[in-house]
This record gives C-alpha cells, sequence and structure tokens, in this order.
C-alpha cells in the first residue's frame, strides 16, 4: 500500500509542491529515500526510525520506500522527516490517512519525537493558504505560520501531541501570530554624535528617500557609528512589507525569535565576506546578504577591502532590486531591494588630506586606495559625503537631535513619497523616490528653468553618466520634499544633490 503526505520544496523564494510517497512492501528488510534527497534529507531516515521508536513503535522488518516526487526537483533541507514520519505512520495504519489529505507538512525529528523548528515555514504557509491546504509545522514556527491568515494550522512540539490530536485524545488549538521582538533598544542614538552636521543631513536625505550613502573620512571620526543609528530613523515596515521581508528571513532562518519582522534589516557584514555569502547562492542556494537587506539597508564598513569581485556583483542587483543565482539545473530568483550604505578611509593610513597626519605617498595611497572602487560601483552611489576629523570644539558640545524626532520627520516623507506613487503606479510596487523609474521621475520632478541651467551645467562639467543625471533627480526630489516642495525642483534643491557626487567628480 502506499500512503501519500504533502510537503514542498524551495527554490529561491517560490514553493514547489513535492508529494512524500511511502510503500511498505514484503521482501527483505531495507528503508530507501529516492527523488534526488541531499545529504540531510538521505539521513533523515535514522531520526525517522529514532523518533519512532522513541514512541514505542518500531519499523515493520519489510521493504519501506519513500519517494520524493517529482523525482527531478532536489529536495534540500531537514524539513522532509516530518512527513516522512506521518507518511510511514499512515502506511502503517497507525495515522488515519483521510485526515493528512490537503495537508501540508514540515518539521526536523530529533531521535526522542520532538519536532523542531525549520526554515521557510511562513512561505510554505502562504502556499498552502493560497492552495486551500492545511499546515503542519513545527510547534516553534507556529507564531510565523499564523501570519499567512485564514488556514487551519497544526503546531505540534512532538509527534505524539499530533497523533493524539489526530486521533481526537488531546486536541490542540491553532497558533497565534507572533510578532518578533526586534525593538531597536541597542540601537545608539544619533544625539551621541557630535558635530558632522553634514553627515547627519545625508545619512537623514538617505533615510528619507532610500537612496545610497558613503561616507568618506579619517579613522575615528564616526562614520561606523552614524551608520549604526540608521535603524533608529527608518520607519518601521509596512505589513506587505513585513511579510515580504520575513519570507527571505524565513527561508534563510534567520527568522527573529520564529516571529514577523517589524523593523527594517540593517545587515553590516565583513568585509571578508564572499560573494556567495553577500549575493547568495553557495553550496545550498540560500538567500545572501543582500537579499536579507530587501527593504532595509546593507552596510559595508571599511568599503576598498572587500574583494573586487564581491562589490562588482553587487551592480546588477542594485538596479534591478533582485539577484539571481544559477545553478546547473536551475535558477533561483531573490528580491533584493535594498538601500546600500557604506563608508571608506580616503586612503590605507586614512589621514589623506590632513598634512601634519598624511603618510609620506601621499596622494598616492589615496588614489590607489580609492581606485579600488571601480567608476560603475561609484556611479550607483548618489550621496557621496565627507566625514572629516571633530573638531575639539565639536567635541565639548552638546549632542545632536534626539533619534526620535528625525525618525518622525523621515515617516513623514516616506509617506508623503508612497502618497505620490500610489496614485501614479498600478500595483504600487514603488514606495521611495529612490525606487522610481526614470519616466516616472520626468513625471513627479519637474525643474524651473533655473535648476535647469544648473543641472545641465552639472552634467557637462562633471561628465555625468544617464544614470547619475536620474540619480541626482533622485536625491533632488527627496531634498525638494524635505524642503516643503510637493511639486517643482528649485536650483537649491538641484545644487545641494550635486554637492553629494564629490567624490565621482575628483576622480574622473
Ligand atoms: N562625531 C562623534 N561624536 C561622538 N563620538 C564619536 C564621534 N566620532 C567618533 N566617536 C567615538 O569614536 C568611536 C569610534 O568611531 P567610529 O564611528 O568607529 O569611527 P570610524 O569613522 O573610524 O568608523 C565611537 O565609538 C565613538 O565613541
Ligand atoms: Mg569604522
Amino acid at each position: 500500500m502506499v500512503a501519500t503526505v504533502r510537503t514542498i520544496a524551495f527554490q529561491g523564494v517560490e514553493v514547489c509542491p513535492v508529494d512524500v510517497q511511502v510503500q511498505i512492501a514484503s521482501g527483505m528488510p531495507a528503508f530507501t529515500i529516492v527523488g534526488l534527497p541531499d545529504k540531510a534529507v538521505a539521513e533523515s531516515k535514522e531520526r525517522v526510525r529514532s523518533a519512532l521508536h522513541a514512541m514505542g513503535i518500531s519499523l515493520p522488518p519489510k521493504r519501506l520506500t519513500v519517494n520524493l516526487a517529482p523525482a527531478d526537483v532536489m529536495k534540500e533541507g531537514s524539513h522532509y522527516d516530518l512527513p516522512i514520519a506521518l507518511g510511514l505512520l499512515a502506511a502503517m495504519d497507525i495515522m488515519p490517512k483521510e485526515e493528512l489529505a490537503d495537508t501540508i507538512v514540515l518539521g526536523e525529528l530529533s531521535l526522542d519525537a520532538t519536532i523542531r523548528a525549520v526554515a521557510g515555514v511562513l512561505p510554505a504557509a502562504i502556499h498552502a493558504g493560497s492552495n486551500d491546504n492545511k499546515l503542519i509545522c513545527p510547534g516553534d514556527c507556529g507564531g510565523e505560520a499564523a501570519w499567512a491568515g485564514n488556514i487551519d494550522i497544526l503546531a505540534p512540539t512532538n509527534l505524539l501531541q499530533l497523533i493524539n490530536h489526530m486521533k481526537g485524545t488531546q486536541v490542540m488549538g491553532p497558533p497565534t501570530p507572533k510578532l518578533a521582538n526586534d525593538d531597536m533598544l541597542h540601537v545608539p542614538n544619533l544625539s551621541s554624535v557630535k558635530g558632522q552636521e553634514s553627515a547627519k543631513r545625508a545619512l537623514e536625505i538617505a533615510a528619507c528617500g532610500g537612496h545610497n550613502l558613503l561616507m568618506v573620512g579619517p579613522p575615528g571620526s564616526g562614520k561606523s557609528m552614524l551608520a549604526s543609528c540608521l535603524p533608529g530613523i527608518l520607519p518601521p515596515l509596512s505589513p506587505s512589507e513585513a511579510l515580504e521581508v520575513s519570507m527571505i528571513h524565513s527561508l534563510a532562518g534567520t527568522l527573529p525569535e520564529g516571529g514577523l519582522m517589524k523593523t527594517r534589516p540593517y545587515r553590516d557584514p565583513h568585509h571578508s565576506a564572499s560573494l556567495p555569502a553577500l549575493i547568495g547562492g553557495g553550496h545550498k542556494v540560500k538567500p545572501g546578504e543582500i537579499s536579507l537587506a530587501h527593504r532595509g539597508v546593507l552596510f559595508l564598513d571599511e568599503l576598498p577591502e572587500f574583494a573586487r569581485s564581491t562589490l562588482e556583483a553587487m551592480r546588477q542587483p542594485l538596479e534591478t532590486g533582485e539577484t539571481l543565482v544559477a545553478r546547473a539545473n536551475m535558477h533561483v530568483k531573490y528580491p533584493a531591494r535594498f538601500q546600500l550604505v557604506a563608508a571608506m578611509n580616503p586612503c590605507r593610513c586614512g589621514h589623506l588630506g590632513a598634512p601634519d597626519m598624511e603618510c609620506t605617498k601621499a596622494p598616492k595611497c589615496g588614489t590607489d586606495y580609492q581606485a579600488k572602487l571601480s567608476g560603475p560601483l561609484l556611479d550607483r552611489i548618489d550621496l557621496q559625503v565627507d566625514v572629516p576629523p571633530v573638531s575639539v570644539a565639536d567635541l565639548s558640545a552638546q549632542g545632536g537631535e534626539d533619534s526620535a524626532i528625525v525618525a518622525a520627520r523621515v515617516a513623514r516623507i516616506r509617506q508623503i513619497q508612497e502618497n505620490r506613487y500610489k496614485s501614479l503606479t498600478e500595483n504600487g510596487k514603488i514606495r521611495m523616490n529612490a525606487d522610481a523609474g526614470s519616466e516616472l521621475l520626468e513625471q513627479v520632478a519637474p525643474l524651473d528653468s533655473a535648476a535647469k541651467s544648473v543641472l545641465d551645467q552639472a552634467v557637462e562639467r562633471m561628465n555625468l553618466s544617464a544614470r547619475s543625471y536620474f540619480r541626482l533627480m533622485r536625491v533632488a526630489r527627496t531634498i525638494a520634499d524635505m524642503d516643503g516642495a510637493p511639486d517643482t525642483l528649485s536650483s537649491a534643491h538641484i545644487a545641494e544633490a550635486i554637492s553629494y557626487k564629490r567624490l565621482t567628480y575628483s576622480r574622473f
């Protein structure tokens, strides 16, 4: 007899249905799993055997065959334990087969029959919801699955609890939706950063419009500190964004406490990060840092220290907002609409331009160091600011504005942008100035005549590329929004936006 249990395989954020077919036939005792299982899936038979044994159930001394269909999709991960165990129990008539029809099952088993948390429960729950299926998932992931809406969910903590529920002896209640406790208590306050008014202004512009930002300055001037204040001034995720972002984190297994995220992701990988770690892919296809930073911030400290190939690989996702990981037998797409914030020293010794401190190789050491960043990458960074050393006067002065005040301003400007683009685009995918395409931008950012002539001159003198031109307009649009000018851009807005293009200008 064959028992079938439904589960899923992941291909990027896409979910592919998988049937676990279990057959018990007479013959030499054996237990085989077929259907392109990876190592974790192949080892699942030992966990399943022990978990059943822990409940006093031993597998029949027969030929047990588990087929994971479709056979040509690679099955990765540990979430196949539970469906395989339930399939065996159904084939052994311990569990009613009809209870498992139209139910998607995923979970990992411990040797003592506890059901352990697995990655990807949220996308699985959403898939189950859109196909009118029920879901059985680990108890620890119930709070995550419950966000999928109106579906029947069982979130048992161990196999015995599930069997008792199915037999009606001990009925479980549905799990309740859980929010991650990702409050920003640990985030430094902007008021602790002294001086650096122009860098703070650039940080606020970047936060308002979602623009990319590069801070250049000597060591100890507060670049890393400024960047670490950024999560404290960004608005929280909207409900639809929270679901979108949590899906990716669920797949990567990084969802904080198994609940839906409400704060924007802020990822700061070390500069030794490899290309797959940053972009995605690797042995097991997993979302990279740029996807984990989707709808949030990717902070790259000491930018020139990153491997060149890693930085160049970010060029395409920076434009398209998604990354495509190609493997021999499949292509996997992950969303990656992130805001890039980076910091660097002006040269290797860090003191280029400070006459009493710079090294003997200046200015060559500076040009060499900055040349590690390619033109195309710099072209994609809209705001480039100098972060000079903090003066003694600033150090002894009071700190600046509190993060909460800045955050309120940022939230208001984000709302203005959202309202603007909601009426102009159908699907509401564009929410910030940084996301607006060039045609849309021309529509929402008309220039007055003085602004036009300033822009034309700048394009000519600075040899700006078409991309830089539109990026500059986006920044100017944000500056105008912050200035309370909802329609036409003035020359002051354009001039300020141009002032943030200094690195590109000095190098090319
Ligand atoms: N503008 C500043 N205001 C207050 N403290 C600062 C400032 N700049 C640097 N510091 C102090 O110096 C430390 C190192 O600053 P950091 O941001 O790491 O410098 P870097 O520019 O090298 O990244 C901070 O933790 C902070 O204590
Ligand atoms: Mg630093």
